[in-house]
């Protein structure tokens, strides 16, 4: 597939059927993820793959977005090992794992598996939850597999704004 096509046929899926991505599929998307450009080539992302029943029921006390994925991928960042821009006022964290997410959630799509990013979910509670180390913060919860029948696009996935309202040239 083209890859603006590709991108075009995302789109954020709230029904799965209940399996599990396959795992060669599941090696696809976190390859993408771990090809991911970071600041300073740090790579601070943490990547946890959420399956077993009990990890499940974590995620569910954490969100209620899992809308039956039974993969769900938790991107996570060591805020120890960001990059500081100058000013000291913003670092990379946030950035460099949203970029892990953004290959993953585009891989998931070229491999044939669907996603939502879920971000319905307080961060601090969800790291407890998952009882991840003091350092590391979740940036997003990426529901991965494959819908359920009359699952697919909700009708505003198509509606996006004109280039002329979001785009300037200066
Ligand atoms: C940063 C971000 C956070 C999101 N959080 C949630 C969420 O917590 N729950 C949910 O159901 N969808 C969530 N979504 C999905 C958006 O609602 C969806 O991407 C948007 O409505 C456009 O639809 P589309 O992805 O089908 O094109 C999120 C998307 C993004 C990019």
């Amino acid at each position: 597939m083209e890859f603006l096509d590709l991108v075009k046929a995302r789109y954020s899926c709230k029904q799965f059927d209940g399996r599990p991505v396959a795992p060669a599929q599941l090696d696809a998307i976190l390859e993408a993820g771990r090809a991911a450009p970071t600041a300073k080539n740090l790579q601070e992302q943490r990547v946890y793959v959420v399956q077993s029943q009990e990890g499940l029921d974590k995620i569910d006390r954490i969100s209620p977005c899992r809308y039956g994925a039974a993969t769900v991928v938790v991107v996570a960042f060591d805020r120890e090992n960001v990059f500081t821009y100058p000013g000291g006022k913003r670092d990379s964290g946030v950035e460099d794992a949203t970029i892990v997410a953004t290959h993953m959630l585009l891989a998931a799509k070229a491999v044939g598996v669907d996603s939502c990013w879920i971000n319905f979910f307080d961060p601090e509670v969800a790291a407890k939850e998952l009882g991840l180390p003091e350092n590391e913060e979740v940036l997003m919860l990426l529901d991965l597999g494959y819908p359920a029948e009359g699952g697919g696009p909700l009708e505003k996935h198509s509606s996006r704004k004109p280039l002329a309202e979001t785009v300037v040239y200066l």
